[in-house]
């Protein structure tokens, strides 16, 4: 069932525990995200960089693909297809291609910049029926050797963009998108709790899900975390698993060159990693 993700997140903030948002890059991620959340009776958000928009050829292929999976595979749980740090062109491009939900990432703008785009980019998605994610204070993450620490977000600016009338909140507490560097300070509680007390009952969203440990995850979704994204550990746990294979010279025996079995094992251990999370995020049972 593709659905917006405003209400499992309301419902997971309520019941305290968070839904995980999976990225996808191609089918056997779909797939395997999808049969995982349907065997766990879980909600699921997936979600799509634009540059995994553009490797699939494009936002309308997307939602085709997804929404043809949720039929045939007879997907009952609720799935949210979901644009993930959407410029604000690419907010527009996912509403007309179908997209259930949007995340406008204008952190980068000076504030009122931000807070002008999310405003008018909120009474868009409404409109069509999509929920909309922001962002305030950058996520830090490696990118070309530059390790960026990841950014606390303002209480204050956190409150200007959650009164705009959005439906979750991604705010920085010093998560990093990718592997955590060895010397991280770790999540910043003090700022997850203020900006909670300025934002009321507004779902906060975890970026960075790879590599946190489970106690701060578990101490997070208390303080009001109601989205926790994973990227990376999915692509980790495919490559570990592809890699075996072939080491293995599995691919040179029989018909082990065939796509459907050289990809199985990295499709089997995305199924495991998102089981994992799934039921560390506490989202088991509760579609
Ligand atoms: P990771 O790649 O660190 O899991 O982060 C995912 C994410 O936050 C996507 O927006």
């Amino acid at each position: 069932m593709l659905v917006s993700a405003t209400e499992m997140l309301k419902k997971a903030k309520a019941g305290h525990y968070a839904v995980g948002q999976f990225n996808i890059n191609n089918l056997e991620w779909t797939k395997s995200i999808l049969a995982t959340a349907q065997e766990l009776n879980s909600p699921v958000i997936l979600g799509v960089s634009e540059g995994a928009g553009k490797y699939m050829t494009g936002y309308k292929t997307v939602t085709a693909m997804v929404k043809a999976m949720i039929e045939e595979m007879n997907i009952t749980v609720p799935v949210a297809l979901h644009l993930d740090h959407g410029s604000y062109e690419g907010c527009y491009k996912c509403i007309q291609a179908g997209f259930s939900s949007i995340m406008f990432d204008g952190s980068h703008y000076p504030i009122e910049e931000n807070v002008e785009k999310t405003k008018e980019l909120v009474k868009v998605a409404h409109a069509m029926g999509l929920s909309i994610e922001a962002e305030v204070g950058s996520i830090g993450g490696e990118e070309d050797g530059v390790v960026g620490m990841g950014e606390c977000a303002d209480p204050n600016e956190c409150k200007a963009i959650a009164d705009l009338g959005i439906d979750f909140l991604a705010a920085g507490i010093g998560n990093i998108h990718g592997k955590y560097p060895e010397n991280w300070k770790g999540l910043s509680f003090e700022t997850l709790a203020a900006i909670q007390e300025k934002t009321g009952e507004m779902p906060l969203v975890l970026h960075g899900g790879t590599g946190i440990p489970a106690d701060m995850i578990k101490k997070a979704i208390d303080l009001g975390v109601a989205k926790i994204n994973v990227n990376t550990e999915c692509q980790l746990s495919f490559a570990a698993a592809t890699r075996e294979y072939i080491e293995a010279g599995k691919d040179q025996q029989g018909k082990g060159f065939d796509p459907r079995k050289l990809l199985a094992p990295g499709a089997a251990a995305i199924k495991e990693t998102v089981k994992e999370k799934m039921e560390l995020f506490g989202s088991v049972g509760k579609a």
